[in-house]
Formats: C-alpha cells, sequence, structure tokens
C-alpha cells in the first residue's frame, strides 16, 4: 500500500517493521475525536483564507461519510496505514480526491494525535464521573439502610472500639469524593488544545487556534508548540487518578473478602454478584471483590509504564509517545468496568447486624470508654488505662469480659468504680458518646451523610 508519506523512500517496508509501528489496533477507538478535530481544522483552514471553501464542504462531508462507514461497520482498518489518523485520511483521499489532500495543511500527526487524545481522555473523564458518582450514591444508600448497626472497628485488624457500620461505609464516600475531585483535575489538565503546534515549531500558515479551541470546546490553548506535542501529564494525572481511585477500591474489596467469610460471617453478597467453585459444591466466592483488588495492580502498573516511557524522552514527539495508548485506554475499561460492577455489588450486599454485634459483646472493644470513665471521675488518663489494662488482664483469666465483672469486682481495681459503671461501658454508650466532630455517634454519621448528600446534590 503507498504510504501518505513515501516520497522519499526507494523500498517498502518491511511488512513486519509495518506491524511492529502499526497503532491502528487500539487507536482506532479515536476515530470520533479524529473526525471531530479534523472538521474543526478544515473549517479553520476555510476561515482562514488556507484553503477554499469548497474544498473544506468536499472534506467535511467526506468525514462525515467515513464517520458513518465507520459506526456501520463498514471501514475497513489497515495495517499498512499505521495509524487512525492516516486510515482516515488516506480514505477521504479516495473518496473526494484533491481536496482531501489539502486536510494536512498546517496539522501533523504529532498535534492531531494529541489533539485526539485529549479530546478522548475529557469525554471519557465525563463517563467516569457518572460512574463514579453512581458508586457514591450506592456507598451512601449502603451507609443508610442500616443506620443502627454496630459493629467492630479496627486497628491492625484488631478489634479496637465500637462504630456503626454506617460510619465505615462513609469513610469510603469521603475517599471516593477525594477521587471525584481529582478526576475533575485531570479534566482541566485535558482541557488545552494542541492543534496548530505542527510537527513540533508552529506553522507558517495564518492560522486560527482559537477557532478550533472554540469550535471543539476547549477552555484553553497550549501556550508552547513543543510542549503541545510532548505533553502527556494528562494522560498521567489520569493514571494517578485511577491509581488511587483503584487503590481505594481495592482496601473496600479487601474488607468485603474478610467481612463475608465464614469466619467473619459480617455480611453477605447476593448471590447474583458471587460465583462457585468447578469442584468444591458448597463454595460462594466474593469474586468481584477479588478481581477488583486484582486489577488495581495492573492499574498501578500502568501508571508506572508511562511514567517510566516519558522520563528519558528529548522534545519535542518521539515515537515512544505512541505508547501512551494502549495503558490509557485498559485503565479507563477496567476503571469503567469496576465502578458499575462495584456498584452492583454494594446494592446488593446485606449485613449481618446481629453478628457485627454478637463479636462486639466477646471483645474488649470498650477498654477506651471505661479509662474515659475514670478520667471523667478525676483519674488521669495515663492511670486510668493502667487500671483498665489490669482488669482486662484479670478478665482474660477468668474467661469474662467487662461487662460481666460484679461492682466489687471493678471496685478491687479502683474505688472511683460505682453502680454506673455498667452503662457507660454498653456499646451503645461507646458510640453515642463519641459525638467528636467526625466521630462515630449517630448524630455525627447523620451529618456526615447530609453533608455527603448535599455534596452530591451539587454535583
Ligand atoms: N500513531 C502515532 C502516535 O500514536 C501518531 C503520531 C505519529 N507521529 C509521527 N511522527 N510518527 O503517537
Amino acid at each position: 500500500m503507498s504510504k501518505l508519506w513515501g516520497g522519499r523512500f526507494a523500498k517498502n517496508t518491511d511488512v513486519m517493521v509495518e506491524e511492529f509501528t502499526s497503532s491502528i489496533s487500539f487507536d482506532s477507538r479515536l476515530y470520533r475525536q479524529d473526525i471531530a478535530g479534523s472538521i474543526a481544522h478544515a473549517k479553520m483552514l476555510a476561515q482562514c483564507g488556507i484553503i477554499s471553501q469548497e474544498d473544506a464542504t468536499l472534506i467535511i462531508d467526506g468525514l462525515n461519510g467515513i464517520l458513518a462507514d465507520i459506526e456501520a461497520g463498514k471501514f475497513s482498518f489497515e495495517v499498512a496505514l499505521e495509524d487512525i489518523h492516516m486510515n482516515i485520511e488516506k480514505r477521504l483521499t479516495e473518496r473526494i480526491g484533491a481536496a482531501g489532500g489539502r486536510l494536512h495543511t498546517a496539522r501533523s500527526r504529532n498535534d492531531q494525535v494529541a489533539l485526539d487524545t485529549h479530546m478522548y481522555v475529557r469525554e471519557q473523564v465525563a463517563e467516569i464521573a457518572k460512574l463514579l458518582f453512581d458508586l457514591e450514591q450506592a456507598v451512601i444508600d449502603t451507609a443508610e439502610r442500616y443506620p443502627d448497626v454496630i459493629m467492630p472497628g479496627y486497628t491492625h485488624l484488631q478489634r479496637a472500639q465500637p462504630i456503626l457500620f454506617a460510619h465505615h461505609m462513609m469513610a469510603y464516600f469521603f475517599m471516593f469524593e477525594r477521587d471525584f475531585r481529582r478526576l475533575s483535575g485531570v479534566w482541566e489538565s485535558a482541557d488545552i488544545m494542541p492543534l496548530g503546534a505542527g510537527a513540533l515549531a508552529g506553522t507558517t500558515f495564518p492560522i486560527d487556534r482559537e477557532f478550533v479551541a472554540r469550535e471543539l470546546k476547549f477552555s484553553r490553548i497550549y501556550e508552547n508548540s513543543l510542549d503541545a506535542v510532548s505533553d502527556r501529564d494528562y494522560i498521567l494525572e489520569f493514571l494517578s487518578f485511577a491509581s488511587i481511585l483503584m487503590m481505594h477500591l481495592s482496601r473496600l474489596s479487601e474488607e468485603i473478602i474478610l467481612w463475608s467469610s465464614t469466619e467473619f460471617s459480617f455480611i453477605e453478597l447476593d448471590d447474583a454478584h458471587c460465583t462457585g467453585s468447578s469442584i468444591m459444591p458448597q463454595k460462594k466466592n466474593p469474586d468481584v471483590a477479588e478481581l477488583v483488588r486484582g486489577k488495581a495492580g495492573r492499574v498501578f502498573g500502568h501508571l508506572m509504564a508511562m511514567l517510566t516511557v516519558a522520563k528519558g524522552l528529548p522534545l519535542a514527539y518521539n515515537k515512544d509517545l505512541q505508547e501512551d495508548k494502549e495503558g490509557l485506554f485498559d485503565t479507563i475499561d477496567t476503571v469503567k468496568f469496576s465502578l458499575t460492577v462495584y456498584a452492583a455489588m454494594l446494592r446488593g450486599m446485606r449485613v449481618n447486624g446481629g453478628i457485627m454485634r454478637q463479636a462486639l459483646k466477646t471483645d474488649f472493644s470498650n477498654a477506651t470508654d471505661m479509662a474515659d470513665y475514670l478520667v471523667k471521675k478525676g483519674l488521669p488518663f495515663r492511670q486510668a488505662h493502667e487500671v483498665v489494662g489490669k482488669c482486662v488482664a484479670y478478665c482474660l483469666g477468668k474467661q469474662k469480659t467487662l461487662t460481666d465483672l460484679t461492682l466489687q469486682e471493678f471496685q478491687q481495681f479502683s474505688p472511683l468504680f460505682a453502680s454506673d459503671i455498667l452503662d457507660a461501658i454498653t456499646v451503645e454508650t461507646c458510640v453515642a458518646s463519641r459525638n467528636s466532630l467526625g466521630g462515630t455517634s449517630p448524630i455525627q454519621v447523620g451529618q456526615a451523610v447530609t453533608v455527603a448528600r448535599s455534596i452530591m446534590d451539587k454535583q
């Protein structure tokens, strides 16, 4: 197949090299952006008197025809034409003749591919924002479905203090909300228009970059042509956003996997969101959560790969930059799919409040409250800590919990204990009295949900 750049070559490209250098197998997904960008460029060229209005009309009609062909599955992408840009341009010229050859005036594939990828990232960021928004809703809904459920809160995966299950869920809401903010930052970094940079240095034609930016709804324009064709920060920012989001999802997955084990039995996932075993008939596995945890590693890999691809590159465009796409596309697909299944899984999840409560009956997660009780009676906190530590050791020896102790037993450890001690260390009191701002009391968690809902209403 004859090349759009064949003029200076005496030999045909080795077929192996054509295949190696080609990106059409993955960049064909940029076809809508490529065509929209070319239409805006053609309008601008005509507007500035660089090509005729008739040629621009032919080009625009031709491009719209190609768009329809691609969407109807009637376009065959050629490896020999390397990438989406040359596949479309070559077909355009076949359709409309000489006018097609004027489209690439004052443009290079370097600023063209940058434009397409910026537009694609912008579009995908908007789609991911909707999915993330829905996941945030699912998280708040899950918290609100179980307003009274109390569970052990953990540090070091050892039972620490009782908390509301809703408080635990809302922690994830605020994590995802920060992801949402980061995603808006990615939008801003992608919303800069590179076209007009040419191959690297600008162009000799009297182009109007603002016109193109307006046509394509970009709010800013790259100020430096070298930067315009070499910048992949917006991709790195997207991959960073995605890595942090996947890290959050992976942490929640880890908890869901633990909680759905027989040992915990804190939750039960819907049958529709689990899979079985080919050999063990009793199995019901939390595959969705496990796979999301696994896919986090894959996304981190894409971030590391892109950083590594970019780190040694001299300005301006280098073919290495073609390596930006597969990791980006795979990350977009992975994040979209993960968010979608995750929201569904949370909506189907049932929480076993009774078992969580049972867990609290057999532990010492009210020990801090017992120390706080003594502090409120005047004992310095360090001494109170020591007294309660001794009580715990005593209970462990007698296979009792703190609430099993009689008043006489309590008073062996400190005369400050009075008959109100048992009320002060019930699980409900422990939770209700952590009413400091951002704490786990029902009042605070209720306020957190209100704040969350109002954040969501504004989006
Ligand atoms: N397929 C290329 C890419 O994705 C397009 C830009 C090619 N430019 C070049 N000078 N070879 O990066």
